[in-house]
């Protein structure tokens, strides 16, 4: 067989969805929903480019390999509901359509959320913020368009995000402020009322912490006495070398669990850079030092070690978990589309997630796929 011939074959076995051997293997490797089979499903936040290119790699590794999906951008408030009379639905619905393709369960993320907030939202023609009453109707309006599109389609959704402080306060966002504790149950109410049938969850990041980990199951505890429907608590988990540790994420998980949801790991990513700040809002930045972007090149063999070693003790928390677990999600396919390059430092190398820069899987990726071909 000739070159042309060949290389097109090896491609496409490569990527494609069925079983295909990895670059220095024999015999070929399950994908990774095959190795988290009867504990949790496994997913992944997916770009607008990815999902505008299918045919392309990137796409195809995402469908072998994933049995769950997520919008990392464009069902955000900002994204899909620019002005208050304009909805953009094009890439959410690629979104839709690709994980309905692909056989997955399909996330919605995510309906209120303080950042990315189109800018009118909470204001009225002349920059103050909205009554009340305004904010209430808006909300409803736009919880209940985005939500009934995709009615049996979507089927979970964040419907809060990032509400909750680590000293168990609420986060003073406009929600917060105009409505008060108020707009939680009301945006639940919203969602549910759209879609019956849909999963809804609150989620948050540093949920190890153990003054949100008490405002979380406090807020759990007055939505169900309120008859209010949640199924699950997202943990986002983005971590690094050093943080957080495995018996806080613990906790959390087995607080969020006697309170009688699903736990779910939404937005799995590790850093292996040096830590300038543990906090996932975007607008906790701090500038470009060559010292904090220690391996533009590649990751040290140390670094790495710890890396993968990490990433499986992890894995293998939400493992010993999977009664309550219902779903990992990692927050992005590959360490060149990850949000983590560009936070909180713009133009770092990172190296946080499950695929490397050539869409190769990680040692500790490759070491749970291996296992799982010897049926362990
Ligand atoms: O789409 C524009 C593009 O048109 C423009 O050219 C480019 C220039 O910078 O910006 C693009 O928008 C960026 C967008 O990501 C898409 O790449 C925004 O600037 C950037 O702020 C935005 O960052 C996203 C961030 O949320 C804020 O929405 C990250 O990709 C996304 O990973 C991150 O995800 C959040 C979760 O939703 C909630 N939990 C924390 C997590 C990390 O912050």
């Amino acid at each position: 067989m000739d070159r042309k011939t060949l290389f097109p074959l090896l491609f496409a076995a490569l990527f494609s969805g069925a079983a295909a051997p990895l670059a220095g293997q024999d015999a070929p490797l399950p994908p990774l929903k095959e190795a988290a089979k009867g504990k949790f499903l496994i997913g992944t936040a997916v770009n607008d480019w990815q999902m505008a290119h299918p045919d392309a790699p990137e796409a195809r590794l995402i469908s072998r390999h994933f049995n769950a999906i997520v919008a990392e951008n464009c069902m955000k408030c900002q994204s899909i509901h620019p002005e208050e009379d304009r909805y953009d639905f094009r890439a959410a619905d690629r979104v839709v359509r690709f994980g309905e393709e692909n056989g997955m369960f399909v996330v919605g993320h995510c309906l209120i959320w303080h950042s990315q907030l189109a800018p009118w939202f909470c204001k009225d023609e002349s920059g103050q913020p909205v009554s009340a009453e305004v904010l209430r109707r808006r909300m409803k309006e736009h919880i209940q368009t985005v939500v009934s599109r995709y009615r049996g389609r979507v089927k979970g959704w964040d419907v809060v995000n990032e509400a909750l402080l680590e000293d168990g306060s609420y986060r003073r966002t406009p929600f917060y402020e105009i409505l008060g504790e108020e707009f939680i149950p009301l945006a639940f109410r919203y969602a549910h009322e759209a879609d019956p049938e849909a999963e809804l969850y609150y989620n948050d990041y540093g949920m190890d912490v153990p003054g949100r980990r008490d405002a979380v199951v406090r807020l759990i505890r007055q939505l169900k006495s309120q008859g209010i429907r949640i199924d699950a608590v997202g943990m986002q988990g983005h971590m690094d070398l050093d943080y957080p540790t495995l018996e806080r994420f613990e906790q959390s998980i087995r607080a969020f669990a006697a309170e009688g949801v699903k736990v779910m790991v939404t937005e799995w990513d590790m850093s292996a850079l040096p830590f300038v700040t543990h906090s996932a809002n975007i607008s906790d930045t701090a500038a470009y030092r060559r010292g904090i972007d220690p391996y533009p090149d590649g990751l040290p063999d140390s670094v790495s070690r710890r890396w993968n070693g990490r990433m499986r003790q992890f894995y293998d928390l939400f493992v010993r978990h999977a009664d309550v677990i219902t779903r990992v999600n990692v927050w992005g396919l590959s360490d060149k589309d990850s949000w983590k390059n560009n936070f909180p430092v713009h133009g770092r190398h990172d190296y946080p997630l499950l695929f490397d820069r050539s869409l190769q899987p990680k040692p500790f990726v490759r070491r749970l796929l291996e296992e799982a071909a010897a049926g362990k």
